[in-house]
């Protein structure tokens, strides 16, 4: 069983409600009104299956977020849902408005020559490598689901919703897929009931799969080790697999200085036990909270200021034929700068929080390691590691070609912000504007989406390079990492191989892929290579509905989202933003500040 949960590769994950998925068409329908779902009689008893399935699954493990169900089952109550060509289209009018929030789309419209054919794998990481690891069983992957070394892999589908009752695929349409009245909301199934659990059990000891750590954090994301083994005693390894917990009902102000006191007590218990060279292991990183990101690297060093300049919306600056505002900087010294109204805090090393006396390891004493599998807050921490710092960096696994990969494999976009959190914001802004939006543009549709989803988001803020003259998105940018090293048997069975070839390479005789470092003999090096036509990928994906050049005709269907919507959109307001010839300048608006920022 191998779940992931990382972002896509664009920083935007499209709602994927499940009445979306797997519809059947009449293809031989030539009037959109009158497009009807195929009912496949073998498929129609699923849902009551996927139903006592959960519930067995619930009542054995009473502690379960969610039930776990074989995956076939639940595709296949999926596929029973019937299709609601106009609720569907009107899901996509309300998402395209959203969707152009997106702080890329004029890279992504225009991007640098690396990128298109990596684009079209359609596949969750911006790099090939990263995306080859996650078809394999990790340690660092298999740890969401606490059984590390499990050897049968079977697909399986997390049942996020109470099913009880849910007898066919209509119902399960009329229930979670389409918005209830109020009055009705209180009887129908909800999530928080399967979700309800107030005692949590008492934490372990140790992360599955992991040793024993010196120390971690009660929801097991961040750990540190030393290393027995005499040949690496002055080793120790940081270990973090995420910068948020994963926890449900999570508080994340205590997630946060969990946090920092999980790093400081490590750091001071390494200083103490003469520990001199430090792996970090970021394997399996999909990011978190941002300010957790800049909590460690202000731990590691102390006095360094780290470069966080940010471009969004509005202008003045034009790159790549949008425009971009200047580069933003947080003040770190100003309390709540990470968006939090629950915690009025600061990064270690501002105001009133005090730096650590000194720096724990010299730069060429920290190594990083990753199965490129890094994105978002990952990929803000081991950017400043490495691209400010110098350290080095070993990207672990990959494809089998004698080629660099990037350690940073992931999206690089500083703050994904979700469709959910966005529109309280404009609605806050449309009461104390009288409907007005700034600069006078029309507000965007704010009423419940006709199809209800998991939701999605869009990365609204570009993290560029301190260096970069181009301003070119981090995300656009090809990096290697300073060496590339394929897995042993004995890293996938044992973390702690890993990690002590890790600490060979940077400090013995380890060697890295041919081919993956600047030197001749595969020693790891200062610097590293730059992109070369042989990392992109080789495989041609099959066209799926939506990839450019797809014919629509070939789902049956003009049903364009004008001509099935006519209706519902006549007279209402406008759903796009439209540029507006104005004077007004942009002002400083204060966004609601009621969490921490998440990339
Ligand atoms: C598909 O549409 C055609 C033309 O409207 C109709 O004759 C046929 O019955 C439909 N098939 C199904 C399975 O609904
Ligand atoms: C779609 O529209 C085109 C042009 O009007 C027409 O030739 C084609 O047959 C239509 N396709 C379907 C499936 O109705
Ligand atoms: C070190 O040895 C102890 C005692 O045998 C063991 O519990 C722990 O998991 C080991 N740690 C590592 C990192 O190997
Ligand atoms: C969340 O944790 C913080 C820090 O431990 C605490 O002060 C706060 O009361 C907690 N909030 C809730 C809602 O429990
Ligand atoms: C940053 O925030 C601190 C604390 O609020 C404040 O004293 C300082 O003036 C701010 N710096 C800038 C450049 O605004």
């Amino acid at each position: 069983m191998h779940v992931h949960i990382i972002g896509s590769a664009l920083a935007f994950s499209a709602t994927a409600s499940a009445g979306v998925l797997g519809r059947a068409y009449n293809t031989t329908s030539s009037d959109c009104g009158s497009i009807t779902s195929v009912p496949t009689p073998t498929l129609t008893g699923s849902c009551p299956l996927v139903s006592s399935a959960s519930a067995a699954y619930l009542s054995a493990k009473p502690t379960a977020a969610a039930a776990v169900v074989p995956a076939g089952l639940a595709t296949a109550c999926l596929k029973s849902v019937p299709l609601d060509p106009e609720n569907d289209v009107g899901l996509i009018d309300h998402l395209l408005p959203l969707v152009q929030l997106q702080s890329t789309l004029a890279y992504l419209k225009n991007p640098p020559e690396e990128y298109l054919e990596i684009l079209s794998r359609n596949l969750q990481f911006q790099d090939p490598d990263a995306d080859y690891n996650t078809v394999f069983s990790t340690v660092a992957g298999d740890v969401s689901i606490g059984d590390a070394f499990n050897r049968v892999l079977e697909n399986m589908a997390i049942v996020n919703a109470k099913f009880d009752g849910i007898v066919n695929g209509e119902l399960l349409h009329q229930v979670y897929e389409l918005p209830q009245p109020p009055s009705t909301t209180t009887t129908t199934p909800t999530q928080s009931a399967t979700a309800t659990s107030t005692t949590s059990p008492a934490p372990e000891p140790t992360v599955p799969g992991y040793p024993y750590p010196v120390v971690k954090h009660f929801d097991d994301y961040v750990a540190g080790y030393f290393l027995n083994d005499t040949a690496y005693a002055d080793t120790a390894v940081l270990v973090a697999l995420s910068f948020e917990s994963s926890a449900p009902g999570k508080n994340l102000t205590a997630d946060f200085f969990e946090f920092r006191r999980v790093v400081s007590t490590f750091l001071d218990a390494c200083r103490e036990a003469g520990k001199t060279k430090l792996v970090i292991d970021l394997s399996g990183n999909g990011g978190g909270s941002v300010i957790e990101g800049f909590e460690l690297y202000k731990q590691l060093f102390p006095s360094g200021e780290p470069w966080d300049g940010i471009r969004d919306f509005f202008g003045p600056n034009e790159f790549n034929g949008d425009e971009f505002t200047s580069l933003l900087r947080r003040n770190f010294s100003e309390p709540g700068g990470f968006g939090s109204s629950t915690a009025m805090t600061v990064v270690t090393g501002y105001g009133d929080v005090p730096a650590r006396p000194e720096q724990p390891f010299a730069v060429e004493d920290i190594v990083v390691v990753t199965d490129g599998v890094c994105a978002s807050t990952c990929t803000i921490f081991a950017g400043l590691l490495a691209r400010q710092e110098g350290v080095r960096t070993i990207a672990m696994g990959g494809r089998p070609i004698s080629s660099p990969m990037q350690a940073i494999g992931g999206v690089k976009g500083a703050e994904v912000l979700k469709f959910d959190d966005f529109i309280p914001w404009v609605v806050g802004l449309a009461d104390q504007n009288d409907g007005l939006a700034p600069l006078g543009l029309p507000f965007p549709d704010t009423a419940t989406p006709p199809i209800l989803g998991s939701g999605g988001s869009f990365n609204w803020k570009n993290a560029y390079a301190g260096d970069d003259e181009t301003s070119t998105p981090l995300q656009f940018v090809y990096e290697a990492a300073n060496c590339k090293r394929f897995f042993t048997a004995e890293n996938v069975f044992d973390v702690r191989t890993v990690w002590q070839d890790a600490a060979d390479v940077a400090w013995g005789e380890g060697l890295c892929v041919f081919g993956s470092t600047t030197t001749d003999d595969g020693s790891i090096a200062a610097d590293v290579l730059q992109y070369n036509a042989d990392v992109r990928p080789a495989v041609v994906f099959p066209a799926v509905p939506g990839s450019p050049g797809t014919e629509t005709t070939r789902y049956g269907s003009n049903c364009t989202s004008s001509s099935v919507h006519k209706k519902r959109s006549a007279g209402a307001v406008p759903k796009t933003f439209t540029a507006v010839e104005t004077d007004i300048q942009p002002e400083w608006i204060n966004l609601p500040s009621n969490r921490f920022g998440t990339s």
